[in-house]
């Protein structure tokens, strides 16, 4: 047998990959060893400014000591209980928290393993609940990758040739004021009458529950104005069903306060989790008003590992760790982040639109020559965007390239990110800009 040369460092994990795991994801980013605070470094020994948290997850920063030590600890305590047959402490624990830092009476809930498997229960709560079966989604809304949240994902792009077709579920179109097809690029809460449209037109009015992300992170990071968010769930409410707030991406800090529905001034009758709920490790929740909650009966619902106490423990630290400061941070860093975004658009005209709350900011490439393929705005270059983000690595800045049409660059760094760190993220996305556009 000829002896292969031995590969290391990144090519030694890109080649376990290429021959070992399912070709998932062909364009693979920089492989990472470990990780401090907002700073990550490959196998290579480089070292890169991390501006999207693994997918906007690490919201506390990489080896958030409280939390890791906090992990550890569970760990030589009990590290699996199944919490739905023996109870255990961190779970029990993390109930009252989240009942503490919800929204309205969001009060009881239930721990499952990924922001995916949240959405799906939380479905299956509403149509318990409400004895019906139907639900509406946002056209480019994002909920996960299993059969039921795929079905609600607004964006065929993540289903090819995978989705179920499932007839008890509808769109409706989103607030995406950029490229809005319903208004002249101001919506306002006259856009969420489409959602009347859908259930007169796609439903039988036997509506379970609306499901929204209150600002729409794989879509592009669509922010909508107040007023539709509040005239989607009064609409949800007067057909009797129940609004589903998606804060898998939006919790736990992201934009500037704990859950993004508190700066809409609406109380979503269920609310999804996961993502940065504990820092990284893997788990996720739905939560209800006892009302709603307790129409769940035994064997209604269950996961093996859901309430994982070594989660569930990480989760605690977590929350003292965005309420000891890092929520507040996100919020004033994210102003001074929406003005030089703001200013990269007044620089820039490939740069169409910039737009986000708190640590959750999106910047469009376009291409100004061209206009469509929705209303009048220049036509999206997703081709731009993948050149910014190659460039950006470059510079040792590791920034996220999405958007229903691949051409939105994502700023989603932790919560913990400094102004001087911020600063140059934003003038590497200039420089980068100015070298590719
Ligand atoms: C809003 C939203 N919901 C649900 C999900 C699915 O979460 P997970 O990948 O943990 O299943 C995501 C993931 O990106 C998301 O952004």
């Amino acid at each position: 047998m000829s002896k292969q040369p031995q590969k290391s460092g990144n090519n030694a994990i890109e080649s376990r990959y290429d021959d070992y795991l399912m070709p998932i994801w062909k364009e693979l980013d920089v492989p990472l060893r470990r990780g401090e605070g907002c700073t990550v470094e490959d196998f290579d020994g480089n070292e890169y400014l991390d501006v999207f948290s693994g997918i906007s997850v690490t919201n506390a920063g990489h080896h958030n000591d409280a939390i890791v030590e906090a992990a550890k600890d569970q760990l030589d305590e009990l590290l699996h209980s199944c919490s739905y047959v023996h109870p255990n402490e961190p779970a029990a624990k993390l109930g009252e928290r989240i009942a503490e830092i919800s929204p309205g009476n969001l009060q009881k809930s239930f721990f499952c393993n990924s922001g995916t498997e949240a959405i799906e229960g939380a479905i299956k709560l509403a149509r318990k609940h409400t004895g019906s079966k139907e639900v509406i989604a946002l056209e480019m809304g994002f909920h996960g990758r299993t059969l039921g949240s795929l079905a609600l994902t607004g964006n065929k792009a993540y289903k090819k040739d995978m989705a179920p077709t499932i007839n008890d579920v509808a769109h409706t179109a989103p607030p995406y004021a950029y490229r809005c097809q319903t208004c002249d690029g101001e919506c306002t809460a006259a856009c969420a009458d489409d959602l009347e449209r859908v259930i007169g037109t796609h439903t039988s009015g036997d509506l379970a529950a609306v499901v929204v992300e209150p600002v729409m992170g794989e879509a592009g990071i669509v922010v909508p104005p107040k007023e539709w968010l509040q005239a989607v769930a009064e609409i949800t409410r007067d057909h009797g069903a129940l609004l589903i707030a998606d804060e898998v991406q939006t919790g736990y800090g992201r934009t500037g306060s704990m859950f993004a529905s508190e700066q809409f001034d609406v109380e979503p009758d269920i609310m999804a989790q996961a993502k940065g709920i504990a820092n990284g490790l893997p788990l996720g929740a739905f939560t209800a008003p006892a009302e709603i909650a307790d129409s769940f009966e035994s064997g209604d619902h269950l996961s093996t590992f859901g309430g994982n106490p070594v989660a569930c423990a990480a989760a605690l630290a977590t929350i003292d760790e965005l309420e000891g400061g890092l929520v507040d941070n996100a919020r004033e860093q994210g102003e001074w982040l929406s003005t030089a975004l703001w200013e990269l658009e007044e620089e820039f005209d490939v740069v169409g639109d910039t737009r986000g709350l708190g640590l959750m900011h999106g910047v469009e490439m376009v291409d100004p020559s061209e206009t469509g393929p929705m209303g009048e705005a220049p036509a999206p270059d997703a081709t731009l965007a993948k050149h910014v983000s190659k460039h950006l690595r470059e510079q040792g800045i590791v920034v996220g390239v999405g958007g229903y049409h691949g051409n939105v660059m994502r700023v989603q760094p932790p919560l913990a990110i400094e102004r001087e760190q911020l600063e140059r993220a934003v003038e590497g996305l200039r420089t980068a800009i100015e070298a590719e556009a």
